[in-house]
């Protein structure tokens, strides 16, 4: 696969975890350009199929020419994970063996300039994954109020300077480019040397907002269990905490059998695990993957069974 700048991160631990087998049916519901898809593919060979979803276009579009030697075995769609039990309903498939969520921007939206989510090139603050998402960056950059950007910039962006950068950004106002919105957070919050770059946490943050994806990851994580046949499993690749934090909670949350004590009644509703964690710490890529793909750097793996 030519259009692939390097292996899909923590790649041979995803396959190691899916376990992907001739007849099983998987859920890559962050296709991207379509790495791992592929490796559940080769491994599922010859007849295992793969459900792939991205919000995306151009993501579907460039895996689709990657995909192409699977072809028959795959179904992809331009739809959001957390539209999961929809999209299953329509194939008609009840069940099945694997889910994938590698969440967050791809390599290719990163280094797409015009997309705007990078902060170390020039482009129009867009930042929207798909066509589905109403709200650009710049809208949101340009119509909240300070206190509600000092709020997003802090929550999603676990940015100490939230409140100096929401100033800056709303006296620098209107705002449209990338380059305009770096040059606003420079202002109260100057580089230093080798440190993490001033606009890395509000980038991410607007990202999140606009895409309202932890929403999303929310709403997909049940529709996961209930998708998943028993021993199924779900892996979740994230990039920052508060992606990781709602992964790691619903696990543990999950993998706890609510049932109460004779002559008690703790729980309101009573509830056997349906989950069991396969890794109680997550896995985190090698130095090696790290040194061929600095983004890798902040991944993490959490992978977990239906019971
Ligand atoms: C980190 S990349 C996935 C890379 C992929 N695993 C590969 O091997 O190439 C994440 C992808 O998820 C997509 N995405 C983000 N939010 C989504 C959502 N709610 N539903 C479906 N796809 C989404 C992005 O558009 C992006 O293409």
């Amino acid at each position: 696969m030519n259009d692939l700048p390097h292996q899909p991160v923590l790649y041979k631990e995803i396959i190691h975890a899916l376990q992907p087998r001739g007849g099983g049916r998987y859920v890559d519901g962050t296709l991207g350009a379509g790495g791992h898809a592929r490796g559940i593919l080769e491994v599922s060979a010859p007849d295992g199929r793969l459900l792939g979803l991205d919000v995306d276009p151009q993501a579907l579009t460039l895996a689709r020419k990657n995909l192409a030697p699977y072809e028959e075995r795959i179904h992809l769609a331009q739809a959001s994970y957390a539209s999961l039990s929809t999209q299953l309903a329509q194939l008609q498939w009840e069940a099945v063996d694997g889910i994938l969520l590698d969440l967050g921007a791809s390599s290719m939206q990163f280094d797409t300039a015009e997309r705007g989510f990078s902060f170390l090139q020039d482009a129009p603050l867009d930042m929207r994954f798909g066509p589905h998402v109403s709200q650009t960056a710049a809208d949101l950059v340009n119509e909240s109020s300070e206190r509600e950007l000092a709020d997003l910039i802090y929550q999603y962006g676990e940015e100490r300077e939230s409140r100096k950068i929401a100033r800056a950004i709303v006296k620098a106002r209107p705002l449209y480019t990338t380059r305009e919105l770096v040059a606003a957070i420079e202002s109260v919050s100057p580089r230093r040397g080798d440190r993490l770059h001033p606009a890395t946490r509000t980038f991410q943050a607007l990202r999140i907002a606009v895409n309202e994806e932890l929403t999303s990851i929310k709403e997909v994580l049940p529709q996961a269990v209930t998708a998943l046949k028993p021993g199924g499993r779900l892996a979740v690749i994230a990039f920052h905490s508060l992606e990781d934090r709602i992964v790691k909670d619903f696990f543990r949350e999950q993998s706890k059998d609510l049932v109460n004590p004779p002559y008690e009644r703790i729980y309101e509703e009573e509830r056997k695990a349906t989950l069991k964690e396969v890794n109680r710490k997550p896995m985190v890529p090698s130095e090696d993957e790290i040194k061929n793909n600095p983004r890798a750097r902040s991944a993490k793996l959490r992978i977990a069974e239906k019971t």
